[in-house]
Parts: structure tokens; sequence; C-alpha cells
């Protein structure tokens, strides 16, 4: 079957290859789910192993099937899958068990093992291909309702965990419920972020740099957030406006606007970094004040990466309540569609030049 591999650490090896189609027979104890590939999502990561700065190829072969945010259709189920069955929409966490006391206890997202295993990112073969066979302890259902928003699963579980981790630890606080909040960034994280804040009843401030109108801003404020670019309004600026926010959650990509946030929020407040950023930038902070302002503040800085099975749960009720309360905006953000694997150059020539795209997917199959 036909695969999207690169040979990680070397540039340019984006490459189309035959592999052997899986069996449900890798899978030990008969838990194993085949799933035939619909849409594939890419996104800056895969950008990052594509220009060789990151991926790691599984253990005996020289390169990486990339692809981690799936959607597909069961095909098959082994003898003791229960929770799944031929012709039911999935997708599929991507990281997958170390050895670390959190690998052990469920919570693969908090690994501290030094090794990895990420499917299409790390030591595991990814989801741009025709088939996948996963254990079904992996494998989440998709509602047929939201089967439309495909290839957005992967992306909300980071959002859905990013915003988990804020009120678990914002328990602190006894009272926590905040009002105002930050959503820095408008790709597609941002605006997933803002569509989980607004419907968590925050007042939310989506922060890009372009000038709106533009598919961001009209994204933003059909969820009934603001929209504000920082070419016509500083953030400064905003905040004397509407105060400091409770919330941050940043997903630029810029080290400098993480480190900017950290001035930005408000008293008992909470920072989620969500950003990878790949380039060493030296920065000059105001420290002291910074320093001064978050012991005061009692103020919180939480970094956060992938989701386990739970946050893909729960990423899945927020995309669905998001349907009801925002009917027809979120599939808006399914921008870049690439049919056939052949035009996987098609596919690196969106993620990297296309500006406006903002979110780009391997169309393989109608639903
Ligand atoms: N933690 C995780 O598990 C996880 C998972 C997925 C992604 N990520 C990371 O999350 C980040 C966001 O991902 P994405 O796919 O949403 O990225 P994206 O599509 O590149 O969007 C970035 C957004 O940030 C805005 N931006 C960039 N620099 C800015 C600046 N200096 N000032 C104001 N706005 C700025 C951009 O503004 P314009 O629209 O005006 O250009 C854009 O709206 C990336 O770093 C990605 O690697 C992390």
């Amino acid at each position: 079957m036909k695969a999207i591999a690169v040979i990680p650490g070397t540039k340019e090896s984006i490459h189309l290859r035959e592999i052997e189609k899986p069996t449900l027979s890798e899978v030990p104890n008969g838990n194993g789910v085949l799933v035939r590939c619909l849409k594939v999502g890419v996104d800056a990561t895969d950008k990052e192993i594509i220009e060789a700065y990151y991926g790691v190829a599984p253990e005996g072969d020289d390169f990486l099937v990339i692809g981690h945010e799936c959607f597909g259709v069961v095909e098959e189920v082994g003898e003791n899958v229960t929770d799944f069955q031929k012709g039911d929409f999935v997708t599929a966490t991507v990281r997958r068990p170390g050895t670390s006391m959190y690998d052990v206890i469920g919570t693969n997202d908090m690994t501290s093992d030094d090794k990895y295993y990420e499917r299409g990112i790390c030591n595991l073969h990814g989801f741009l291909t025709e088939y996948f066979v996963e254990d079904a302890q992996y494998v989440v259902r998709v509602p047929k309702g939201i089967a439309k928003l495909h290839c957005l699963m992967e992306p909300m579980s980071v959002v859905a965990k990013a915003i988990w981790q804020m009120d678990e630890v914002q328990r602190r606080l006894k009272v926590w419920s905040p009002k105002v909040a930050f959503v820095m960034g408008a790709g597609q994280i941002g605006l997933l972020a803002t569509l989980f804040l607004r419907l968590r009843g925050c007042e939310v401030y989506t922060i890009a740099r372009s000038p709106g109108p533009n598919i961001k801003s009209e994204i933003c404020e059909d969820y009934g957030a603001t929209y504000v670019s920082t070419k016509e309004t500083s953030v400064e600026d905003l905040i004397a406006r509407v105060g400091r926010p409770d919330f941050i959650l940043e997903a630029t990509g810029s080290s400098k606007l993480a480190f900017d946030s950290l001035q930005y929020v408000g008293k008992n407040g909470c920072v989620v970094w969500t950003s990878l950023t790949v380039v060493d930038e030296m920065l000059e902070i105001p420290a002291d004040r910074i320093n001064q302002e978050w012991v005061l503040g009692n103020k919180v800085l939480v970094g956060s990466v992938n989701g386990n099975r739970s946050h893909f749960e729960l990423g899945i009720k927020f995309l669905s309540l998001g349907e009801t309360t925002y009917p027809g905006i979120t599939e808006k953000v399914l921008t870049s569609p690439v049919k056939g694997f052949e035009n996987y150059g098609e596919l690196v020539r969106l993620l990297v030049e296309d500006k406006s795209a903002l979110k780009v997917y391997l169309d393989i199959s109608d639903l």
C-alpha cells in the first residue's frame, strides 16, 4: 500500500513508497483494529520533520511514515474487540507508552522518558498511508455528526489537554472560573482553543499578526470572540481596554510571545504554553518585574504537550457541542485538501508556503 515517508535527518527526503498492508495479527490478544484512512492532516511538526529538524525512524527502518492527525473508518476488528465495529468512524491517539511511572499509569502524554514513541513523529510509523492497525485502547470513536471535522480531532485533543491542565492547576484557587481569556495565535490550535474557551463561557480575545478581515478573524467572530491584530492594536493597548486576562493559551510558535504572555496575565492567573520552537532565539526580558508580579500575584505557568485518550474524548465532546452552538463554522478551518498520495509535493507546498492555509490534509477518500 502507499505511504508518504521521510528519511529522518535528511532534508528534501519526502517520498512516496510502497509498504506492507498491516494485519490484525500485529496486535496481541485479539485487540487489533484495522482502519482505512480517509483524511490525514499535517501540521507544524510534520513541517519540522520534513525540514529534518525532528523525527526518528522506528528501530530497524531507515524511513519514517509521517502523519499523526488521522481520521478513518474501521474495516476489521480482532476477536476481543467489543468497542468498535466495521464502519465506525475513528481517530487514534499519537503517543504510545514508554517505561516511566506516568506511562505505567496510562498517562503517556506526561512521560518523563527521554526516548518516547509517537506515531508519525518518533520511533513509530504514522498515518499518512492507506491503512493502519492499532490496539483498540488507542482508537477513539468519532460521532458521525462531526465526521466532517475529521482530521481536527488530534489538534483539538492538544487544546483539550492544555485547558484541562489549566483547570487541574487552578483547582488550588477553590473558586476558579476564568472570565477573560487571551488566545495567542489564530492558527488551527488558536482557533480551536477559541472555540473551546467560548464554549466554556469566556470572553475571548484571539491575537495574531495579520490585520482582518481574513478567514481567521471571521472564524473568531463567528465563535463570538474578538480577533486582535498586533499590527493594529498592541496587547498592552488591549489590556488597557479590557483588563488583564485570567488565562492565556499561547500557540504562536514564537518564544517571544510566550515570554511576553508572562507580562500580560492577571493576578491568580494561568498561562499555558503549547508552542514548539526550534530555533535558539535569545531574548531580553524584564525579569525583575515579571518575578515580582508573579510572586505577588500567585501566577502559574504550565507547559502542555500531546494528549491522551481522555483528552481526545474531551476534545470530541467540545467539537460536537461546537457544531450545535456554532453550526458550520469549525469546518472552515479545513482550508486545504490535497487529493492523491502522489501529490505529496503539493501537500508540502501548501504546508510550507501558503500562509492562508489553516489545515492542510490528504483527502484520501470521501466520507
Ligand atoms: N504542544 C503540543 O502538543 C502541540 C501540538 C500541535 C502544535 N503545537 C504548536 O503550537 C503552535 C501553534 O500551532 P498552529 O498549527 O496553530 O500554528 P500556525 O498555524 O503557524 O499559527 C500560528 C499563529 O500565531 C500567530 N503568530 C505567530 N507569530 C506571532 C507574533 N509574533 N505575534 C502575534 N501572532 C503571531 C500567527 O499569526 P498570523 O495568522 O497573523 O500569521 C498565527 O495565527 C506551534 O508552535 C506548534 O508547533 C504544539
